[in-house]
């Protein structure tokens, strides 16, 4: 089969290495990729955005699967297109996307099918929702309706804090059209967790739990990031909390879906919450997490392109994953300045020593492959010795590990992180901290 993979983060360089190894798999292209992808995939300089680019590329090279990974192509319709024309895609369609686009329809959703979620109010105008907030008072938590990069979600831990979001989420307008509604929210305290499951519509294949670290700094401080680390699976999702999660989570957000007559097929990503009163749902993804698929994938045994087919085909209940009983972790080294304006260009150094040390993958995120001024003439094959990558993004790469514990595998991991550097190069040092206290 040919494979072609959309994006260029850690997630699709972890999609991309887990789909090489499938039997099922002949050649692998990327779009756009990055330069640790272009060593296992073609990279081919089409944005993850231009769905007429892909829908054209992918007609030409008669391509057997497409695997999405960022939600925006989701939400742009890709899959809508792609399977008007018949071509295979893994992915939900627009509708179904709806769940990740629109906080408000999320939240709407989450109330018609009563799916535990933080008490809420819905404003299209800032004065009422200033109202609101003096009245409610802190803390809260402002979400702008639309996609935002991951930065639309402003937790207040004052009053002034959440009129000042709230200024310049509607009046200043910062995520533009993004932020013509909101979300005000109760604040939840407790546990996050990433449950990810995959869904042909009617079954639920759950993936390994998982827990992603947000803020930039370590014990949870600074401002909110993409991730920058994450570990699988997370030890406070035990089969009993699965199972509350399962059954007032899952299973209504699944019939919710056919109830509305939206068929989903693909990755529900449903980032929870676990109060002293059960789980919450914080949010809705429709696609995987990144970086949490780093730890994820690594764990996983199974054949990953037989299952997005039966996925895509409705054949869930055929499919049963098996999982290594290791922890994997994955710490994610970021650029100087990042979350804020970061650096680019900044030689990356230690990548051949640390890619010797066994069960530990080097993912990478924002780099490019030395010397090529676009992705297009990195072409497929092994990197040669020579090659050299350079800084091209925020999150730059994510050394992942395995170990028979989340200490060992902490431990290993971090021994890798030691060996790589690139100037201005910073890292949480604390990733899967809860797990092991
Ligand atoms: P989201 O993009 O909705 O996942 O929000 C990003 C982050 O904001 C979450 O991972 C939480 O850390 C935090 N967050 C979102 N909603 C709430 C809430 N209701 N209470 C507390 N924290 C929240
Ligand atoms: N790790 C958070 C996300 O993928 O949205």
């Amino acid at each position: 089969m040919k494979i072609l993979v959309i994006g260029s983060g850690g997630r699709e360089h972890a999609l991309v290495w887990k789909i090489a190894q499938s039997k099922l798999v002949d050649k692998i292209f990327c779009a756009p990729g990055n330069g640790g992808i272009s060593q296992q995939a073609e990279c081919v300089d089409i944005k993850a955005e231009d769905i007429a680019g892909l829908l054209d590329f992918a007609r030409k090279e008669k391509i057997d699967l497409t695997v999405v990974g960022p939600e925006v192509p989701l939400v742009g319709g890709i899959v809508d297109e792609f399977s008007n024309r018949k071509l295979k895609i893994f992915g939900p369609k627009k509708k179904g996307a709806q769940l990740e686009a629109s906080k408000v329809f999320a939240k709407e959703f989450m109330a018609k099918y009563n799916i535990p979620t933080a008490d809420f109010k819905i404003f299209d105008d800032p004065e009422q929702a200033k109202k609101y907030i003096n009245k409610k008072g802190a803390p809260l938590v402002i979400k702008a309706d639309g996609l935002a990069q991951g930065k639309g979600v402003i937790v207040a831990r004052t009053v002034e804090q959440a009129i000042g979001a709230v200024e310049q989420i509607m009046q200043d307008k910062i995520f533009g059209s993004a932020g013509e509604k909101l979300v005000v929210e109760d604040c939840l305290e407790g546990q996050e967790a990433s449950i990810l499951i995959l869904t042909d519509g009617q079954n639920v294949l759950p993936l390994a739990s998982s827990q992603d670290h947000k803020r930039v700094f370590d014990n949870d401080l600074g401002p909110n990031t993409g991730g920058m680390g994450a570990y699988s699976p997370a030890p406070v999702v035990d089969n009993k909390l699965f199972e509350e999660i399962n059954s007032s989570i899952i299973q209504p957000t699944i019939s919710g879906l056919q109830n509305q007559s939206i068929s989903f097929q693909g990755v529900l990503y449903a980032g929870v919450m676990i109060t002293d009163k059960g789980p919450k749902v914080l949010e809705f993804n429709v696609r995987f997490g990144d970086p949490e698929t780093q730890a994820i994938l690594p764990r996983l045994n199974s054949d990953l392109v037989e299952t997005m087919l039966a996925t895509i085909e409705g054949k869930l209940e055929k499919i049963k994953l098996s999982w290594k009983n290791q922890a994997c972790i994955c710490v994610v080294c970021a650029s100087g300045g990042y979350p804020d304006n970061y650096e680019k260009g900044k030689e990356i150094f230690g990548l051949e020593e640390a890619a010797k040390i066994k069960d530990c993958f080097v993912f990478h995120a924002g780099t490019l492959r030395r010397g090529s001024t676009s992705l297009t003439t990195s072409r497929s094959g092994q990197a040669k010795d020579k090659d050299k990558y350079i800084t091209f993004g925020g999150r730059v790469i994510g050394v992942t590990g395995l170990g028979n514990t989340i200490r060992q595998a902490v431990d290993k991991t971090y021994q890798v992180v030691a060996k790589i550097n690139f100037e201005g190069m910073h890292y949480r040092k604390d990733i899967a901290h809860r797990a092991l206290n």
